[in-house]
């Protein structure tokens, strides 16, 4: 047993439901809930508590998902599923501890104009995770994508841009602070040959690598709590890209900047490989004093008509979410594990990246693929007893059904 399962152990132990349920299976199930959960058979409340993940995930670990709304949604035949479907966002509060707003603080949503911000989606979004006890990861405040057309095709000189990014920025951040426990200060400013985007991020190429520093003092002047984080796609292993991260989070803490965590999004595709260097990739921005985080996986891969995975697919994406969750738990500072949305026929990934799909840990009407159950498991494997508690509990049986 490592330091780290130690601890974590030692967290679990005196958390109540967990010491609770190590007496399983204590509860007697009602004949009318025997059969197979979730297939005739609902679980009665204090059961369905414990079949869900927040509720097994140590106590300090987040375990997060997108609230869906914005964004390529906007375009779908269903209705924005974050403020208008009342079993989504009963999941939400049942299942997670943490939630990121897919896309309402992006600019393109807070910003209608230069004049102007809208901040009702997301209000709306805070609101909700206030009331179920969920944490929340702001995203993102600084970022070359969803930028509203004013901005991007706007004739501003570099001053202006500059007051421009700091008004954005110190409101914003004031507006929440205490609320966010997270920010993505700068989202994906390195490119995939690992330079800085100083033609596609507006704030690089107007202002100059520079403002990377200002931008995480301005969020840190807004609210001195908030944990401010770099986040990117492709630096799950200690690839070049990741490197780049690492120098530059190394000068910047040398310079005093408020730099206090690292994002690893974790958009992985089944036709590439599972970088098996996450976890040592976590543990050198751990051992630079960083919190850690993987803040967006989904696991995508080429899908049949039905938008669908093979057999073998689902096995191997729910191998690859244990996998990164497992690396992340192995990590002291890792403390918050993100999925980016709930169920595949919502997920960004078919509206982006074509004859792709699945990405996501369940499907319809949210029937558990394998990768819920990984997850699940994984998670409860990491208390005391997990094994013995994972042949046994009550809570989990339609899980191990899934799983086989
Ligand atoms: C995606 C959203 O999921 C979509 O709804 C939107 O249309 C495009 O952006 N990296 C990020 C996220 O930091 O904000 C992106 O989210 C996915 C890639």
């Amino acid at each position: 047993m490592t330091m780290t399962s130690i601890k974590r152990a030692a967290a679990i132990l005196g958390a109540g439901l967990c010491t609770a349920a190590l007496a399983a299976p204590a509860v007697a199930i009602p004949p009318e809930h025997a059969g197979p959960p979730g297939q005739d058979g609902e679980l009665p409340p204090g059961l369905a508590e414990q079949d869900t993940l927040r509720s097994w995930a140590p106590d300090d670990l987040r375990i997060g998902t997108a609230a869906a709304g914005g964004g390529h949604h906007g375009n779908q035949d269903y209705p924005e599923p974050f403020p208008n479907d009342a079993e989504f966002r009963d999941f939400l509060a049942a299942q997670f501890s943490s939630l990121t707003p897919e896309n309402q603080m992006k600019w393109d949503a807070l910003r209608p104009d230069a004049d102007t911000f809208d901040f009702a989606a997301a209000d709306e979004v805070l609101a909700f995770a206030a009331d179920n006890g969920q944490h929340v990861r702001g995203h993102a405040l600084m970022w070359h994508s969803q930028n509203p057309a004013w901005l991007e095709e706007g004739d501003f000189t570099a001053e202006e841009l500059r007051e421009i990014l700091r008004t954005h920025i110190h409101t914003v951040v004031d507006r929440y602070a205490g609320q966010v426990q997270q920010w993505d200060v700068a989202n994906e400013i390195f490119d995939d040959n690992a330079e800085l985007r100083m033609q596609d991020n507006i704030w690089l190429r107007e202002l100059g690598p520079q403002i990377i520093a200002d931008v995480f003092h301005w969020a840190h002047e807004a609210d001195p709590d908030a944990l401010l984080f770099f986040n990117d796609y492709n630096v799950e292993g200690t690839n070049e890209k990741a490197d780049a991260y690492y120098d530059l989070i190394q000068d910047l803490l040398a310079e005093g900047v408020p730099v206090h965590g690292f994002g690893i999004q974790g958009h992985l595709g089944l036709m590439y490989g599972f970088d098996g260097r996450l976890q040592e990739n976590l543990e050198r921005f751990d051992a630079l004093g960083l919190q850690t985080a993987i803040t967006e996986m989904d696991v995508r891969g080429y899908v049949d008509d039905e938008g669908r995975l093979s057999p073998e697919l689902l096995e191997q994406q729910a191998d690859w979410y244990s996998q990164g969750l497992q690396a992340c738990l192995n990590v002291t500072g890792c403390t918050s594990f993100t999925v980016w949305g709930v169920l595949d026929e919502h997920s960004w990934v078919p509206a982006t990246f074509e004859g792709q799909g699945g990405a996501l840990l369940l499907e319809g009407d949210y029937e558990r693929k394998p990768a819920f159950c990984a997850v699940q498991q994984t998670l409860v494997q990491t208390n005391p007893g997990g094994p013995a508690r994972w042949n046994n509990h009550p809570a989990l049986a339609e899980c191990r059904t899934v799983l086989g």
